[in-house]
């Protein structure tokens, strides 16, 4: 039994920030954003828009793509770091949002990574035998956790979503997954503050070592691509389309040299979403999908990085 992806979505605010708007609000340029990161422009959520109403727009999305009714989903999966509330989970508002009655839903929190272990967790559950159709949803709310005075992280984030619907089938779809996580390195990159008897105690921002994170991810990102690649008798030739996490176009186009895969088969979306954590996967993802630059029986590699570290793969036939 594998598990094969019927169905995909996304869904960005309309918002749009671009680098321009970003020189009137801190000490940077378009220029250096450009050229640092590949950054042009990003997307931010209306106030008082959440991470589960994104995820509703990208799951309505990807359900009417894979021709699935709200009442055949028996999972929910939501990856977020930037969840609506401590809990209930935004697995379970979207479930509700979603009009599904009783199916198990549960947030996964691995950061950058999140969509890729997300994905990975739907897939042991499929091959398990235990549900037939999943959602795996990555969604996020960066602008609420950027500290908007700080210019070495508010030009890098975005706000969006983006969805798949995930079912058994008795041909892959998904050959592997690949999963990793290092928590030496979790005050590298960490929204370190919590909520403590009614006030948040601590920075409640994104704090990172920029070219700490970007030298461990360049060098991962390689490592479990061919890791993935070697466990499936695979050369990274063999690889139709690669759609690593989009945090930065540098650390992107380091790792396909690296690696040997020409960037005409990389999907990259940084440019105009900035990095939105765990949901820019899948928005890439969808995009490629729906512009039909992804084809049937071709080889597609998902690769995720971020805070904890965690990073991770997943290979697929789609
Ligand atoms: O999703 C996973 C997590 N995130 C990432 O993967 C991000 C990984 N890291 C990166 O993408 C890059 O390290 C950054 C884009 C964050 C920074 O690029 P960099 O080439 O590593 O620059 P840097 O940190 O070495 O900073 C260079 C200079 C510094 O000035 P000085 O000390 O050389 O005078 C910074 O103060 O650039 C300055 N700087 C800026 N200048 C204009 C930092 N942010 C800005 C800014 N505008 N927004």
């Amino acid at each position: 039994m594998y598990s094969r992806i019927i169905g995909t979505g996304s869904y960005l605010p309309e918002k749009i920030l671009t680098n321009h708007d970003l020189e009137k609000m801190v000490d940077t340029s378009d220029e250096w954003i450009r050229t640092r990161t590949g950054i042009t422009q990003r997307h931010i959520a209306a106030e008082g828009q959440m991470a589960s109403d994104l995820a509703v727009n990208a799951s309505l999305s990807a359900m009417e793509n894979a021709n699935i009714e709200a009442g055949e989903i028996d999972l929910i999966i939501v990856a977020t770091t930037t969840p609506d509330m401590v809990f209930p989970s935004t697995a379970c508002i979207l479930q509700n949002k979603l009009g599904i009655k009783n199916c198990p839903a549960f947030d996964m929190q691995a950061v950058c990574s999140g969509f890729v272990y997300a994905l990975a967790t739907a897939d042991m559950f499929i091959r398990a035998g235990k549900y037939r159709n999943v959602l795996v949803v990555g969604s996020e709310i960066y602008s609420n956790i950027v500290d908007w005075k700080d210019r070495s992280t508010c030009v890098l984030f975005g706000d969006g979503a983006g969805a798949v619907l995930l079912t058994q089938s008795d041909q892959p779809g998904i050959l592997s997954s690949h999963l990793h996580a290092d928590g030496n390195y979790s005050s590298v990159l960490s929204v370190p503050g919590n909520i403590c008897d009614g006030k948040i105690q601590g920075n409640p921002y994104v704090n990172m070592e920029g070219n700490t994170v970007f030298k461990f991810a360049v060098k991962v990102l390689e490592e479990v691509v061919l890791e993935a690649i070697a466990e499936n008798n695979l050369q990274t030739t063999d690889i139709d389309w690669l759609i690593p996490h989009q945090a930065n176009i540098r650390i992107i186009r380091s790792t396909a040299k690296k690696l040997g895969i020409s960037m005409d088969k990389v999907v990259t979306t940084v440019e105009k979403h900035g990095n939105t954590s765990a949901a820019s996967v899948p928005l890439a993802l969808d995009i490629a999908v729906r512009d039909g630059r992804i084809q049937s029986d071709q080889y597609v590699l998902l690769e995720g990085v971020g805070g904890g570290f965690t990073w991770g793969a997943v290979l697929l036939r789609w």
